[in-house]
């Protein structure tokens, strides 16, 4: 990797229970906890996924894993080696954003799970997102046990092999687990070679046809701006296949929803690729890893305010059909889980019942839709707002339980 090319290749999440610390980490891992983005694109945001990107890196010399950190300059002055820049996809631990948690779940390539040694495991939102990763199929994790300088050694250890107890017979069974102080900076080096090892970069093919999930969606034309100023609507989101550039046609999918006649019907938006923006760099080619800023030809209405957040964009003709309604395939998981005690609602989860209302995530997606007709293993639902998704996407499934939706299974588009 040169120095000049630092895209991030790969996007990791960040998952883990509230106050776990999850944005500590991500600031003593990148620096700074921004989604390193202009100011204008990061206009209008607030709970949105966020991304921050890192540079790895190796000090020559030194082995592994004490070699790795983040600083440009090594303990001994020399100058360090930039090893792989990667986006942390930061998903809120608030247990009212798991639908925010489960749209970043479709971008990422692998994620670590922070656990406090404060508290006992596992919390509700460990063993939520955990169970979130395990459906979605997540399998490169690295578990970060956080805050071990708030604990003795012996709470450290017990913690831990309560971790590890927690986590048997899931996805995360075989996770190295890294005692790590993300506040004092303590074994970054540690989690940084545990990274490496776990989540690779995944082989992708630069002959696919270009994939981008949309996460966001913006105006960034400032109030009053004259005609000719005025830029065209950015999409914000990452490609999760094939490449970008500038020039590029771009087809948007479900598009904008369009009345005639009192029908109406979602048409796909066409444009071009204006401009590109990733790394915090304008670029004239982008690859997957990392929030990817498009600036397109469209009229800035049809972006504001996250309007196209959820939508898949790409090559002209390459892209999934538009459903407003599809049959899935559907595995329940055995029982709710990331419950309180002290909340209301069944713990048990009951077959899918025609009629009633699903959270359905796909992609970056998340619409509600009525179920039509609901049989052993199967469903078929009628959505209010239309997704892209070919055969074979996977859904995250939330029912409405006491207050809230939860987490009830994964289903297969038919
Ligand atoms: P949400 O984004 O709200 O889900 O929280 P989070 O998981 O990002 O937690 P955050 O990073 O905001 O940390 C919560 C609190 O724990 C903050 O007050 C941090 O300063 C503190 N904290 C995080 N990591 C450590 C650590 O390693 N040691 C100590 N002592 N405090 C920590």
């Amino acid at each position: 990797m040169t120095e000049a090319n630092t895209q991030p290749e790969v996007n990791i999440g960040l998952v883990g229970h509230v106050d776990h610390g999850k944005t500590t980490l991500v600031q003593a891992l990148s620096g700074s906890w921004t989604d390193q983005h202009s100011e204008e694109m990061k206009r209008g945001i607030s709970i949105r996924l966020g991304y921050a990107d890192a540079t790895f890196r190796r000090c020559p010399g030194v082995d592994e894993p004490e070699c790795y950190t983040v600083d440009e300059e090594c303990e001994d002055g020399s100058a360090s080696e930039p090893v792989r820049t990667v986006s942390f996809v930061d998903a809120p631990g608030h247990e009212t954003l798991m639908a925010t948690m489960l749209s970043g779940a479709s971008i990422m390539d692998g994620a670590v799970l922070v656990v406090s040694a404060t508290e006992d495991v596992p919390q509700a939102q460990t063993e939520e997102h955990l169970m979130a990763l395990d459906l979605i199929g997540i399998e490169n994790i690295v578990i970060a046990q956080n805050k071990v300088d708030l604990v003795d050694r012996d709470r450290a250890v017990d913690n831990h092999r309560q971790i590890q107890e927690f986590v048997e017979g899931t996805v995360a069974e075989d996770a190295p687990i890294v005692p790590v102080s993300a506040q004092q900076e303590v074994n970054l080096d540690l989690l940084i070679d545990a990274i490496e090892s776990e989540i690779p970069t995944p082989d992708r093919d630069p002959g696919e046809s270009a994939r981008m999930y949309a996460a966001r969606s913006f105006d960034i034309n400032r109030p009053g701006a004259t005609a000719e100023d005025l830029k065209g609507g950015v999409v914000g989101g990452s490609l999760v296949s094939g490449e970008l550039s500038v020039g590029d046609g771009l087809e948007i999918r479900p598009g904008r929803e369009v009345d005639e006649e009192g029908q109406t019907e979602w048409r796909p938006l066409e444009t071009t690729v204006r401009s590109l923006q990733a790394g915090n760099n304008d670029v004239e080619t982008a690859h997957p890893g990392g929030l990817l800023g498009v600036g397109t030809g469209l009229d800035p209405s049809l972006t504001k305010g996250d309007a196209l957040a959820g939508q898949v964009a790409g090559e002209p003709g390459t892209l999934p059909p538009t459903r407003e309604e599809f049959e899935m395939k559907v595995d329940l998981l055995d029982r709710v889980v990331g419950k309180e005690d002290d909340e209301s609602g069944e713990s048990d989860i009951e077959d899918i019942s025609t009629g009633e209302p699903l959270m359905l995530t796909v992609g970056t997606a998340t619409t509600v839709g009525a179920v039509t007709s609901a049989r052993d293993g199967e469903c078929e639902v009628s959505l209010k707002r239309p997704v892209c998704a070919e055969e074979g996407a996977q859904i995250a499934i939330n029912r409405r339980v006491g207050a809230r939706w939860r987490l009830i299974g994964v289903g297969t588009l038919a």
